[in-house]
């Protein structure tokens, strides 16, 4: 039974196997979470994005985790949102399952996610939750490394959504 977990705040300090980085599709930095993981990694990890080649959006890739608590960082590329109408849901759906194939492709046992696309990239908080709820569960039984997902979430607000939603979702 994969354990999904809600908590509040600074994913950057979460002692976990991977942490997900709502990235861009350079890779090499930002503001939001990807620069508060690239400040808190230090200098080692943007010099390994550098190798990547960029990413897509909708899909993910994993570097080590540097001065981070966290073993690995996976990039995941998120979709700005336009509207609800060019695909921003499948592609953050999508997010979720690379992330998810990565980690256990690197035999991550905990994993923690920020809520991607929902910041600088404006996509709507509910729905993005819901997406990110039904990924992971949609997942789950492909799993047998990954025994728990953490929902990171930087305002109270938020991780009242994801609870409100893991309980009424039945998840
Ligand atoms: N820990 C956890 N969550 C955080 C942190 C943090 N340290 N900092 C920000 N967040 C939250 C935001 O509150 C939001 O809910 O992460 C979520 C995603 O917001 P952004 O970081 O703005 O990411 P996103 O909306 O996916 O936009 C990505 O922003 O930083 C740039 O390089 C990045 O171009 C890319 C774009």
């Amino acid at each position: 039974m994969l354990q999904l977990t809600v908590w509040t705040g600074d994913i950057t300090r979460l002692e976990t196997d991977a942490v997900v980085n709502a990235a861009n599709c350079t890779l090499l930095g930002g503001g939001g979470v990807d620069g508060a993981i690239h400040r808190a990694a230090g200098p080692g990890l943007l010099a390994q994005c550098r190798t990547l080649g960029g990413c897509e959006t909708g899909k993910a890739k994993i570097t080590g985790g540097y001065l981070l608590p966290a073993r690995y960082v996976i990039h995941a590329v998120g979709p700005v949102w336009h509207g609800g109408e060019h695909g921003e849901a499948q592609k953050l759906h999508s997010c979720y399952v690379h992330s998810l194939q990565l980690a256990e492709q690197y035999r991550c046992r905990r994993v923690a996610f920020p809520c991607i696309s929902t910041g600088v990239y404006r996509f709507p908080k509910e729905e993005a939750a819901r997406i990110a709820l039904s990924a992971v569960k949609e997942k789950e039984k492909e799993l047998t490394f990954v025994k728990e997902v953490v929902f990171v979430c930087f305002t109270p607000q938020d991780a009242a959504l994801y609870t409100r939603l893991l309980s009424s979702m039945r998840i």
